[in-house]
């Protein structure tokens, strides 16, 4: 089976704030989105990245793509939630993805993926049945509070993952298990899969890979970008 990504990129940046929608502010010289697209396009293991956008964008087509141009498809068919914008893009996908074709789902938000990040989670989860996603350990001390903001107890972390993207499942049992929890909206691929009664592999990764969410986030996802592990 062939690998393919598809970035969901339909969001607002509500908490972002600012007009432009986080995915096109400048990092590094590049709207964010570049970031990932060039990491998932760069690799040659991966066949062709779907990147989907809000039909009421108004600002993917000032950039020039061509670079990707082979293996770019843009999909103006992002929906109210991400998992909306992911299972509308799938399904969209359908035409060239075959069922038990890899679809690796990654966060125009998260710009600082590795490409050993990446190969690492090709390759186990790649071998796993199920699929997979990266992930990394848990580092905080955990405190459960009550609503007033005082500690109830410390939670043990053993165990605990915080989970990041790309998440790699078939396309068939994705888009099966997204249509199944339409009602609850998950937060993530793998819970969706979760739903299903599957287990999803987590691939050990680092928190390079985070999620840009705030404004603070971009002077550090600029210091990684400036200075990469590979
Ligand atoms: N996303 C999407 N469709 C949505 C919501 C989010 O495709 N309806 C995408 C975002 O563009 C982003 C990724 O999902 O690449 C992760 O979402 P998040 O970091 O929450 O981005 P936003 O939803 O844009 O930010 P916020 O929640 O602060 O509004
Ligand atoms: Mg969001």
């Amino acid at each position: 089976s062939d690998y393919y990504a598809l970035i969901p990129a339909a969001g607002s940046g509500a908490r972002m704030g600012g007009e432009l929608p986080k995915q096109y502010l400048d990092l590094a010289g590049k709207p964010m989105i570049y970031h990932a697209l060039r990491r998932l396009a760069g690799s040659p293991r991966i066949r062709r990245v779907y990147v989907v956008i809000s039909p009421e964008d108004a600002y993917w087509d000032d950039y020039d793509w061509r670079e990707f141009a082979p293996r770019l498809s843009v999909l103006r068919c992002g929906g109210a939630a991400r998992a909306d914008s992911v299972r509308n893009g799938l399904a969209a996908m359908a035409e060239e993805v075959a069922e038990n074709d890899w679809v690796l789902v990654h966060d125009a938000a998260r710009p600082c993926l590795s490409a050993a990040q990446l190969e690492r989670l090709l390759d186990e989860a790649g071998a796993d049945p199920v699929g997979g996603l990266l992930a990394v350990p848990v580092a905080d001390t955990l405190k459960r509070a009550d609503a007033g903001r005082h500690v109830c107890t410390t939670e043990p972390r053993e165990g605990l993952w915080q989970a990041q993207t790309p998440q790699m499942f078939r396309h068939a049992m994705l888009l099966q298990a997204l249509h199944q929890v339409r009602d609850a909206v998950p937060t993530d691929e793998a819970r969706a899969i979760e739903a299903l009664g599957h287990r999803p592999l987590l691939v050990v990764a680092d928190n390079s890979n985070f999620k840009v969410t705030y404004p603070r986030d971009l002077y550090l996802a600029r210091l990684i970008l400036e200075n990469p592990d590979d």
